[in-house]
């Protein structure tokens, strides 16, 4: 297994495809494998961003069950070392994939074999987009340094704040209640904050909470997310942009990395419409230089730990689940 990095955005339309495809084009011309996995499965089109025509299956197939392995789908790009799993539009309403689904595809992506493994994911906060993106303790969330899509990102990290602490106690536990309350009931700005919340609660849980509330907070404590700021306008985002780390500390305990500002820059949408990624046809254009930044700092940054796959009823469900994989599971 490579480097994991899932990349979401509190709202759509800030870039985060094509970043994703240009990141992974700059990490290619370093000599390094890349995989990009488009899990946008209401909107998916990391092909178009690297010419890849749309007749290939995609990531669908897992969830329709008819192919087991996400490795049988990767398919080459017009860059060297550069492959994509395509994904799929799945219906609205099937897009929540259900437990088995979203864990079959988070241990296959675990198990592909490249330096990196880039996943564009759907945006928003929906718990299937948060999951994937917590595989890893420093994933990638882009924004435009808009007062809107700021606070939209402050939502995804809160969310996935949240939903990490959440999702290690059991069904219907007092811990699970006092959370909610937490969430629900506590003004925003005020008091503690939701990392401090959560230590106090992990650890005079200890015995109730068992070592999964404990290891959740070791989690968050490690939550690092890397932000991209793209479509800038200049001077003044730099402020915006540092709203968003000011309110994450303030509320929710959390530190980040800003790992690359972005201008806003009309080759883009030429590049897209060309079916070929920018840092292929023009390597010098404005946006390469911030993508550049983010492939630079990334490169450095010391490999990440192996990311938890903890989910709701994780005892149970991988127990099925084992019991499945040994007879050769009859659904796939
Ligand atoms: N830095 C940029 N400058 C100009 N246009 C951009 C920039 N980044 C993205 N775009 C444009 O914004 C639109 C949305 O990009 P996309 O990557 O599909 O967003 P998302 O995946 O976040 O929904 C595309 O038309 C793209 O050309
Ligand atoms: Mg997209």
């Amino acid at each position: 297994m490579g480097v994991l990095i899932p990349i979401g955005s509190g709202k759509g339309g800030v870039g985060k495809t094509v970043f994703t495809a240009n990141l992974g084009a700059v990490l290619a011309s370093h000599g390094k494998t890349v995989i990009l996995v488009d899990l946008d499965l209401g909107g998916a089109n990391l092909h178009t961003c690297l010419g890849v025509r749309n007749n290939h299956p995609g990531v669908g197939s897992i969830v329709w069950k008819k192919e087991k392995r996400l490795e049988n789908l990767v398919v080459p790009t017009s860059v060297d070392r550069l492959f994509l799993v395509p994904g799929d539009n799945l219906l609205p309403g099937t897009a929540n994939l259900e437990f088995f689904t979203k864990r079959r595809i988070m241990k296959e992506l675990l198990e592909l074999t490249a330096d990196y493994v880039l996943v564009d994911l759907g945006a928003g906060a929906s718990y299937n987009v948060v999951d994937f993106w917590l595989m890893s303790p420093d994933g990638i969330v882009v924004t435009a340094p808009e007062i809107p899509a700021i606070l939209n990102a402050y939502s995804f990290l809160k969310t996935a704040a949240f939903r990490l602490l959440f999702r290690s106690f059991k069904k219907g536990s007092e811990q699970r209640e006092r959370i909610v309350d937490f969430v629900v009931n506590r003004a925003e700005g005020q008091g503690d904050t939701f990392l401090a919340f959560a230590e106090r609660l992990a650890e005079s849980d200890g015995e109730a909470g068992g070592a999964a509330g404990l290891k959740a907070l070791d989690e968050l404590r490690r939550l690092r997310p890397r932000v991209v700021v793209n479509q800038g306008n200049g001077e003044s985002d730099a402020a915006i942009a540092q709203r968003l780390r000011e309110i994450s500390s303030r509320n929710l305990g959390l530190g980040m990395e800003y790992i690359a500002y972005i201008m806003r820059d009309q080759s883009v949408p030429a590049s897209i419409a060309g079916r070929s990624p920018l840092a292929v046809s023009d390597p010098d254009a404005m946006f390469i230089r911030g993508v550049k930044a983010a492939a630079d700092r990334i490169l450095r940054a010391p490999e990440a730990p192996a990311p938890g796959l903890e989910l709701d009823d994780e005892d149970l469900f991988s127990m099925i689940e084992r019991a499945f994989d040994e007879q050769g599971s009859p659904t796939l």
